[in-house]
């Protein structure tokens, strides 16, 4: 409906906005010169990297990546359309919404379409009361269900007559119903699209039906239907018990992600109330986004046959590009053969409810589907591991998790940080100035003395307090000291707790990052300690590099001992056990 609103009248109202006081009516705002800083709303984070620049009139975090206006904003904080989200603007700025006659007209379609399917809902719910519905309460009581989760989730029933709900429907229904094939007409007379099914409504988040799944009784060949696409029913953006979850639950932490509408209801049975079905493909990234609008904590459930895996596997591959800190999801796999609804059944909700607990992390999820098959002694395998997960981190926007998963990746892989994975994400069309500068700077220039005492502080962190000597005799390599420094003051004496510590302290990635931004290749660990050493005693340098090539004439005669003087001098300090 987005097309229905003048574009002018859209464009009117971002002028109006007042970005920092919109914002700052949710989230509490500090002022940083023109602009404002806080805590990123979208990401869970200590130290503010959100950004509010009401001149421009966008927001931007450097954290997650978040970006956009004041009707984006309005969108994901409160996890609106975009209609609605122009409408609450406009009601803050006191305007009216100025819909055309076709907009208005379409409003007023819709709100017919779901009073239609509202009727058809009450009317499923009355017959499966009614003598027609015994077969289906004796078939929903044999599944466990009682009459308050029943009621709870309209459960109804369409009886076996061709007719049944057409014939209710007064005339102004009988249209919608047909424009949102509850009833069909394809066959020069109406008839009912779901005849002898258990119903399931499936509602929006105001609670208004927009589409059915209705499943058989007898032995129809389809065991489920679903309504058509509408107007009102968009499959990929509906998320099945959504809207009852809410009702049920006064906070929603997180959405458990279910199959089918009976595993949703099955487990509602059992005291397990935020299970959700998408409708269609489940995890493509319109679903993924929907669910993320609502949650910041998925769990997915799926089969643990292959079907199960292919699919688990997808959800991983859409939900890499939505990656970001604070985003927490999970994967739960079934025994084969089980769906959540058998299972709950046969094994308590107790028993499930830890299942759901011990659910596998994504990255865990990630690492062990990739390492698959993969015998990690052995060196080809390695790099094919390396070869199969690099490209999905590449996806990931810049992230704590991010670079803790490229940690994660060497260490499988055995190998040695490069940091070159670490591309920083497209900022869309973000233009700030940090990144023009950033961008300049990159044009392939040597790296600077300080950049390499840097570096090679990463590499090597028991270098920091050679690196603090030789900065502070020559009076240079600011950078290099204060990053020797923090090693220092925070008594890091290896690579991998220096990597750790970096995850964990925002602040301090904050510095470091901004220490290596302009760096466009990163050298080996080699060529970066041989460098720094050349730096630190320019004298022990030499002499290796005589010896080296020395040794290195000879090649063809050396003793095993010299070969083995070689490969020291070549291969810089034996790598500490990271
Ligand atoms: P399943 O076949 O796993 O059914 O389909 P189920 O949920 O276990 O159903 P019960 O327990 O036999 O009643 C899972 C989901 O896939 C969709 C439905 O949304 C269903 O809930 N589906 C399945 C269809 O749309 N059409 C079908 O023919 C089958
Ligand atoms: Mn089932």
């Amino acid at each position: 409906m987005s097309g229905l609103i003048p574009q002018r009248f859209v464009e009117d109202l971002l002028d109006r906005v007042d970005l920092a006081e919109l914002i700052g009516s949710r989230i509490t705002l500090k002022k940083a010169g023109a602009n404002y800083k806080a805590c990123c709303p979208f990401h869970d984070e200590k130290t503010p990297s959100f950004n509010v620049r009401p001149d421009k009139g966008f927001y931007h975090c450097f954290g997650c990546g978040a970006h956009g206006d004041a009707i984006s904003f309005v969108r994901e904080f409160e996890g609106l359309g975009f209609t609605h989200a122009v409408e609450e603007l406009a009601r803050r700025a006191g305007l009216e919404v100025p819909y055309d006659e076709a907009a208005k007209h379409e409003i007023q379609q819709a709100r017919t379409l779901t009073d239609a399917l509202d009727f058809a809902s009450r009317f499923y719910q009355s017959a499966l009361n009614g003598q027609q519905g015994s077969f289906a309460r004796d078939y929903l009581k044999q599944r466990g269900l009682d009459d308050s989760i029943i009621k709870q989730y309209q459960v109804g029933y369409a009886p076996a007559t061709g007719t049944a709900l057409f014939d209710v429907a007064s005339k102004e229904l009988q249209g919608p119903l047909i424009e949102t094939g509850t009833v069909s007409d394809k066959y020069g007379r109406p008839r009912d699209l779901f005849r002898n099914r258990v119903m399931f409504p499936i509602r929006n988040s105001r609670g208004k039906t927009i589409a059915f799944g209705g499943r058989t009784l007898g032995d129809d060949k389809a065991k489920y239907i679903n309504s058509p696409e509408s107007d009102v029913f968009h499959k990929s953006r509906e998320i099945y018990g959504l809207f009852e979850a809410k009702q049920a639950l006064k906070q929603l932490d997180k959405l458990l992600v279910v199959e089918g509408y009976m595993d949703v209801i099955a487990l509602a049975q059992n005291g397990i109330h935020y299970a959700v079905a998408t409708l269609g493909t489940a995890t493509n990234q319109d679903s993924l986004t929907a669910l993320l609008r609502q949650v910041r904590h998925i769990v997915f459930c799926f089969d643990g046959d292959q079907a199960g895996f292919r699919a688990a596997d997808k959800a991983m591959e859409n939900a890499l590009e939505l990656m970001a800190d604070g985003l927490h999801l999970q994967f739960l796999m079934l025994p084969e053969g089980e769906d959540p609804d058998t299972l709950v059944r046969k094994e308590g909700p107790d028993a499930f409810q830890k299942r759901i607990d011990g659910a596998t992390p994504f990255s865990r999820y990630l690492f062990d589907r990739q390492s698959e098959g993969l015998d990690l002694q052995l060196p080809e395998n390695r790099g094919e591991l390396r070869a199969r997960t690099e490209p999905l981190l590449n996806k990931m926007p810049r992230s704590t998790l991010r670079d803790a998963m490229w940690h994660e990746m060497l260490r499988l892989c055995g190998g040695r940080s490069q940091w070159q994975g670490r591309k920083p994400q497209q900022q869309g069309n973000w233009k700030g100035e940090r990144r023009d500068r950033v961008t300049e700077e990159r044009i392939d220039v040597k790296l600077s003395k300080d950049s390499i005492l840097c570096l090679a502080l990463l590499e090597a962190p028991d270098l920091a307090t050679e690196v603090t000597e030789l900065a502070r005799s020559s009076r240079q390599f600011n950078q290099a000291m204060t990053f020797a420094g923090f090693i220092l003051e925070r008594k890091i004496r290896d690579r991998k707790s220096l990597i750790t510590t970096l995850a964990m302290d925002s602040q301090a990635r904050e510095r470091f990052y901004n220490l290596f931004d302009g760096i466009e290749h990163i050298p080996t660990r080699e060529s970066t300690l041989a460098a720094a050493r050349e730096l630190l005693s320019p004298n022990e340098e030499a002499t290796r590099q005589q010896k080296l090539a020395t040794l290195l004439r000879n090649f063809a005669n050396l003793t095993a001992d010299e070969r083995q003087e070689l490969r020291e001098l070549s291969g810089g300090t034996p790598e500490s056990s990271t």
